[in-house]
């Protein structure tokens, strides 16, 4: 689903999963939600020499990474340089060999000092992973209604809200399957923002899009950024995306981490990796230099 509220946690008052695992009676319904559903605010993540390795295939070299709270952050680079198994890192999919994810101050893999306050991500993977047998709206209100998270009047509410934030007002009833590719997206993109996410993470956001539908994605995703106060993280071997939606970005390759900066810095740097990334990516224009 790429759903998560970690640690089974609620700083804001009580425990959502002890709730869900526990159950509860209808007395946490008193108001249209119950308490974990809470206004989001962008978290600051900072990550500390970080490897990883597979059978001695050593993907994750030391990374060292700090993204602040309400950044879009792009991570790029070539195809199979780790970009993905970073991701699973921030959203506990992997463990780190050694090194350490922050998360607000706080170690993602240690117990949460009492005062720590929750956060709750969300991931929105490749494929999208819809439902094709439900509705838009269905899929954009699967979590709230499987939780139980708020009564149904609110989830309504919730899906109406969320669809207009991604330019899909109104779309409730259409078929999934009826959808094209941008569409879809967007649809997971709404379906990610049901649970008001702190941090919400893009692994490769433009793969299956065209140009016109990957400009589209990336005014969606500056236009939520305007909106709603959380962090993104994208990770993209599209590097025209990436410089048009950051506020900063790091290139990694099979060394590591190369260089970070503003996209006009990326654009300038004089760093031959760099250079030769931007390169082959854009390849240039026959005739021109
Ligand atoms: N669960 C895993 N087990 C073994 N190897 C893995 C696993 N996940 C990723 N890898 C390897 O790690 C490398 C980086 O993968 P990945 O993060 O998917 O690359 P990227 O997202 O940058 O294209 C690849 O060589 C891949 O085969
Ligand atoms: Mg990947």
């Amino acid at each position: 689903m790429g759903l998560f509220t970690p640690n089974g946690r609620n700083g804001r008052g009580g425990g959502l999963f002890h709730k869900l695992t526990h159950g509860f009676t209808a007395s946490i319904f008193e108001g249209e939600c119950i308490a974990n559903y809470g206004e989001s605010r962008g978290v600051g993540i900072r990550i500390e020499n970080l490897h990883k390795s597979f059978n001695g295939n050593h993907v994750l070299r030391g990374i060292d990474l700090e993204i602040l709270p309400g950044e879009i952050f792009s991570i790029i680079g070539p195809s199979g340089t780790g970009k993905s198994v970073l991701l699973k890192h921030i959203v506990r999919l992997e463990r780190p060999d050694s090194g350490r994810i922050l998360i607000d101050g706080n170690d993602i893999l240690e117990p949460p000092r009492p005062e720590a306050r929750d956060y709750r991500y969300s991931m929105v993977f490749q494929s999208s992973a819809l439902f094709n047998s439900l509705s838009v709206g269905e899929n954009v209100g699967l979590w709230l209604r499987e939780k139980r998270i708020c009564n149904e009047g609110r989830i309504r509410r919730i899906i109406r809200d969320k669809l207009r934030l991604v330019g899909l007002e109104g779309k409730e009833e259409l078929r999934t399957s009826e959808l094209s590719g941008g569409m879809r997206k967007r649809v997971a993109i709404a379906r990610s923002l049901a649970m008001n996410p702190d941090l919400l993470l893009y692994d490769e956001p433009t793969a299956e899009l065209d140009p016109v539908t990957s400009d589209e994605l990336a005014r969606v995703i500056m236009n939520l950024r305007a909106k709603v106060d959380l962090t993104t993280i994208i990770v993209s071997h599209d590097l025209n995306f990436a410089l048009y939606v950051s506020d900063r970005v790091a290139m990694i390759n099979e060394q590591g981490i190369v260089e970070i900066g503003t996209p006009s810095q990326i654009k300038a740097s004089q760093n031959p990796v760099v250079r030769n990334f931007i390169y082959t990516t854009t390849k240039g224009i026959k005739g021109e230099e």
